[in-house]
């Protein structure tokens, strides 16, 4: 095994990253060694680069958290994920880790806690693979942040309506693909070219949000099917007050329910009756490990082997390994429309 590698290494706030070695660490008790073959790339990404937030804790440090990959060594106490040679997705991120750059993704071999390790069938390449972890796990917290549990089935006969405002974006396909799977009738708002994809993962109708009348529509649509709209996922920056107008209309007397996947602005728009939370998984880590491992050995693993949940959007694949990162990410932070950019490693 290697003993060091090369890492995308952020030495300071700002950057940019430095191409550099590491040495390779052992494993932990509950930790997958892996090596890795496609990063995918998140706004976190860019907002921990060039702002430091999230906290980072080490400079120099290493970022980044979505991995498809080879598992190279398994800690002591690991049994739930599969040995040396195996192909596995992995959320590897340094965030949760107290910023330790043994663990995050931008490097040749990380470390990853097993219950954020899930395996990679062999329909799927490593590009594929590694578009999950964050929008997966982004998704499914949304819904546990609003006290949907995971296992949730709702029949059609419950006629349980779910808006997800910014279904196009990375997390909005996933949100997209499992609200379908929990059982709601899933309203959306993307831009036309990409509503075919979004009806695909699961979507009932697609709106489209620049349209004048978009609350209207969706209203309208809502009202004639008969459903019962109040649970809502702001995707995307700018979705609250939309959602928040769509859900005065469509609620009734029920206690409507909000998750937020962008941080919420200070005083933004309130509804009665209406919890707004911040999508964020448990603080506590015992909990949060569990929810992640309920996401990744439950939901993914599940969605994956049956083949109900698919890669999305479409994958911007960008070249230059390692060293191709920080141009990559400069791509990303400058917007982008259904795709998901993947750098093979
Ligand atoms: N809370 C958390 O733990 C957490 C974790 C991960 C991400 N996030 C946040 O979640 C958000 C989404 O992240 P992402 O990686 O999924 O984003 P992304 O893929 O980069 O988002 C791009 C998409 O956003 C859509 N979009 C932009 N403005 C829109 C609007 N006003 N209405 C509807 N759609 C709109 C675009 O749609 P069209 O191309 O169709 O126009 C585009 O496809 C970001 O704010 C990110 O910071 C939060």
């Amino acid at each position: 095994m290697a003993r060091e590698h090369e890492a995308a290494i952020l030495p300071q706030k700002g950057g940019p990253f430095a191409l550099g070695k590491r040495p390779t660490p052992e494993p932990g008790p509950n930790d997958v060694l892996i090596e890795v073959k496609a990063v995918a790339l998140n706004p976190c990404d860019y907002y921990q680069r060039d702002y430091g937030m999230p906290p980072v804790p080490i400079y120099p440090a290493i970022i980044g958290s979505d991995i498809a990959g080879i598992v190279a060594k398994l800690g002591s106490n690991v049994t739930t994920v599969p040995g040396p040679g195996s192909r596995v997705i992995a959320f590897a991120s340094s965030f949760y880790q107290n910023g330790s750059p043994d663990h995050g993704a931008f490097q040749k071999y990380t470390l990853a806690q097993s219950e954020a390790v899930t395996s990679l069938p062999e329909s799927l390449s490593f590009e594929e693979g590694a578009v999950f972890p964050m929008a997966v796990l982004t998704s499914l917290t949304a819904w546990t942040t609003v006290g949907i549990p995971l296992d949730t089935r709702y029949t059609p006969a419950d006629k349980q309506a779910v808006l997800i405002w910014g279904a196009s974006s990375s997390v909005g396909t996933f949100a997209v693909q499992s609200a379908k799977a929990l059982g709601f009738t899933v309203y959306a708002t993307a831009s036309p070219k990409h509503h075919d994809l979004i009806k695909k993962l699961g979507a009932h109708a697609v709106f489209d949000y620049k349209a004048s009348d978009v609350i209207s529509q969706i209203v309208s649509a809502v009202k004639n099917d008969g459903v019962k709209l109040h649970t809502a996922h702001c995707v995307v920056d700018g979705a609250l007050q939309p959602t928040l107008d769509i859900l005065k209309e469509t609620k009734g007397d029920a206690h409507a329910k909000v998750a937020h996947s962008p941080l919420l602005p200070e005083g933004h728009p309130t509804l009665e009756n209406t919890q707004i939370k911040f999508n964020s998984p448990p603080m506590d880590k015992a909990a949060r490990g569990e929810h992640i491992k309920d996401v990744f050995h439950g939901w993914l693993k599940t969605g994956l082997q049956s083949g109900e949940v698919i890669p999305s959007p479409a994958i911007q694949v960008e070249d230059g390994g390692l060293g191709g990162v920080h141009a990559a990410l400069d791509k990303l932070k400058s917007g982008v429309s259904g795709t998901k950019i993947v750098v093979p490693i």
